[in-house]
């Protein structure tokens, strides 16, 4: 089987940029089933249904999320309802949305689990404890393979959630910080690993915020409007092949330009 993982897509040009590229990508790479990191896809920050409509049109076909899930207020009801969107597992409990899925893809359950760092990140639960206690909630339900996206701040918090995961699920990747790093690769238990996919926006950018906005609040340390930047949109993204028995064969880095 094989995964395709796509990160923080960030406001209508990642959108686009997705939808332009996905098409190519599925005949390229031919994957059994994409999931993107949408966190971002409104605006720059948060989701709503109609971004969200647009990315499983786009071809994707689930959603992981983060810290901006709840940006926008009338999303709430989207994200209780949708089964085919997850946000953070250790985010309080009666929150909107689910913190995990069980998904069919040809015929084997695939358990897909969003988890958030507790470093520079709000969370009620640390993300271990609660990485458990899903893996065991979503082996109840059957999950023969599970796809875990971490969405967090801290690089030794995400290597430190590889190893405690290895061998216990087919792959961790982490998402939020849109910078793409370069250690991709299979620990010696069978997960696929990646401390950071990336996102899917434009490069010529600060983390898909324009230049100029980002720059200026640096340089002069007053606020700043965020306005989302269009110019040179990139994909960043992993495959993942595993096997039947859960674990992961590779992990390949895709980055490329959208157009
Ligand atoms: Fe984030």
């Amino acid at each position: 089987m094989r995964i395709l993982f796509i990160g923080d897509i960030v406001g209508g040009p990642g959108r686009r940029g997705l939808a332009h590229v996905l098409p190519r990508l599925r005949e390229e790479l031919e994957p059994d089933l994409v999931i993107a990191n949408g966190e971002n896809a409104a605006g720059g920050v948060g989701i709503t249904e109609r971004t969200a409509d647009e990315i499983f049109a786009a071809g994707v076909e689930m959603i992981t999320t983060g810290n901006h899930v709840y940006r926008h207020r009338d999303a709430y009801e989207f994200i209780d309802r949708c089964e085919r969107l997850v946000r953070p597992a250790n985010y309080p409990k009666g929150n909107p949305g689910r913190g995990s899925a069980v998904v069919d893809v040809g015929g084997t359950s695939v358990g897909i689990l969003n988890l958030s760092g507790e470093l520079q990140l709000t969370v009620a639960r640390s993300p271990f404890p609660t990485a458990d206690a899903e893996l065991g909630e979503l082996k109840r339900r059957g999950a023969e393979i599970v796809f875990v996206d971490f969405h967090a701040e801290v690089t030794s918090e995400k290597v430190a959630m590889g190893w405690h995961l290895d061998g216990r699920v087919a792959a961790i990747v982490g998402t939020h910080t849109h910078v793409p790093t370069a250690d991709a690769r299979v620990l010696p238990g069978g997960t696929a690993f990646i401390s950071d996919v990336g996102m899917t926006g434009s490069r010529d950018s600060v983390l898909g915020v324009q230049v100029e906005d980002a720059l200026g609040r640096f340089v002069t340390q007053m606020p700043a409007r965020f306005r989302t930047a269009e110019e040179n949109v990139w994909i960043n993204a992993v495959a993942i092949d595993m096997g039947a028995d859960g674990k992961a064969e590779r992990i390949e880095q895709i980055l490329r330009p959208a157009d």
